[in-house]
């Protein structure tokens, strides 16, 4: 079995050096964000300056941006398309925060907490609109591979609540949900960096399944946050997947290999109302070597996306994006 990886210290809110190599770009990226998200009108001008405080660890536009510079170089179409991308992240995560109920979020109130369902449901939708009519101003190209990405994270939300409840769930289920709902924007990220830096058909590709098993480690990763994670860290709600019911990879593991003794007790635990679960399942989680299993299952995704990078020419850009694959999985927050 391997060894744990060594804690790490958590990065700041907005990783300057790490991502020094475009911080120029991603500044660029913020300033179109503001720009594009400004209205005059008074509660939608009062939730979008929420938004304005309100700043993750901007991955996606970063991703897309280092995708770009490792593969032909940055251009200023790069911009708007990171936005677009970071938009549409923002606004899964409006509407994801309302179906988990979650409180945080980026260190602040959630929409949902400060506004109530409704406006979240409508700011979402309006993040949504505008990413669209922001891309617009690209290509249709653009806004159908952004489209099609889209649709298949909704799909994936989707799928992922229709499958609440279900302490049936096998790991190919989990990874087809999580394909979806997070590795499918990842993968958009990346080929569409590669895509507008016109570089060779085989960059495109290669990008893009580096972003796509960037992304299933990231959503591993995330997922075992929320069962073992700090919420001061991380900035946002955790164990809403266990109160929500959705099974992640550590539970999945750790029904499908203890003892039936052991499993009939998780599955009452899971079963059971409240939000106890979290503490409750702990041990059996470490117990069983189910943390360490997802750990491993995240690690090997992250090899298979920086696998990827070996027919990119040696770069900068290339170097980040190898430094990347340890970061998504290593990481605290
Ligand atoms: C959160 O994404 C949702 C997942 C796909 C796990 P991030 O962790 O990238 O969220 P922000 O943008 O930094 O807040
Ligand atoms: C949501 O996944 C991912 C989306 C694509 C919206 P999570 O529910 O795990 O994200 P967090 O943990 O709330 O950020
Ligand atoms: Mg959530
Ligand atoms: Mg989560």
């Amino acid at each position: 079995m391997n060894p744990l990886p060594p804690p790490v210290e958590p990065p700041p809110a907005v990783e300057v050096p790490f991502f020094g190599l475009i911080a120029a770009d991603l500044a660029e990226v913020e300033r179109l964000l503001h720009r594009t998200l400004a209205s005059s009108r008074g509660h939608t001008r009062r939730l979008l300056n929420h938004l304005r405080h309100y700043r993750g660890k901007r991955l996606r536009p970063a991703l897309l941006l280092l995708a770009a510079h490792a593969s032909g170089g940055i251009r200023p179409v790069h911009h708007v398309l990171a936005a677009v991308v970071e938009m549409i992240h923002t606004a899964t995560l409006v509407h994801d925060d309302v179906l988990d109920h979650a409180a945080v979020r980026r260190h602040a109130a959630t929409v949902n907490a400060a506004w109530g369902n409704h406006a979240s449901i409508l700011l979402g939708d309006y993040l949504f609109t505008h990413a669209f009519h922001l891309a617009s101003t690209v290509d249709a190209r653009a806004c159908s591979l952004i489209g099609q990405a889209t649709n298949r994270v909704c799909e994936g939300e989707l799928h992922q609540i229709g499958e609440r409840g279900n302490l049936e769930l096998t790991e190919e289920e989990y990874l087809e949900i999580i394909d979806g709902k997070t590795a499918e924007l990842t993968a958009c990220c990346g080929r569409l960096g590669a895509l507008y830096a016109d570089a060779p058909d085989d960059f495109v590709t290669a990008l893009g399944h580096y972003g796509r098993w960037l992304g299933l480690a990231f959503q591993i990763a995330d997922d075992l946050l929320d069962l073992v994670g700090s919420e001061e860290r991380t900035g946002k709600s955790l164990g809403t997947d266990l109160e929500q019911n959705k099974l992640t990879l550590p539970v999945i593991h750790l029904l499908r290999e203890s003892p039936p003794a052991t499993a009939t007790v998780v599955r009452q635990l899971l079963s059971s109302p409240g939000n106890h679960k979290r503490t409750a399942l702990s041990p059996y989680l470490s117990e069983h070597g189910s943390l360490d299993y997802a750990r491993r299952r995240a690690e090997g995704f992250a090899t298979l996306a920086r696998e990827e990078l070996a027919s990119l020419p040696p770069s900068p850009g290339r170097a980040v994006l190898e430094l990347l694959t340890e970061r998504v999985v290593h990481r605290q927050s």
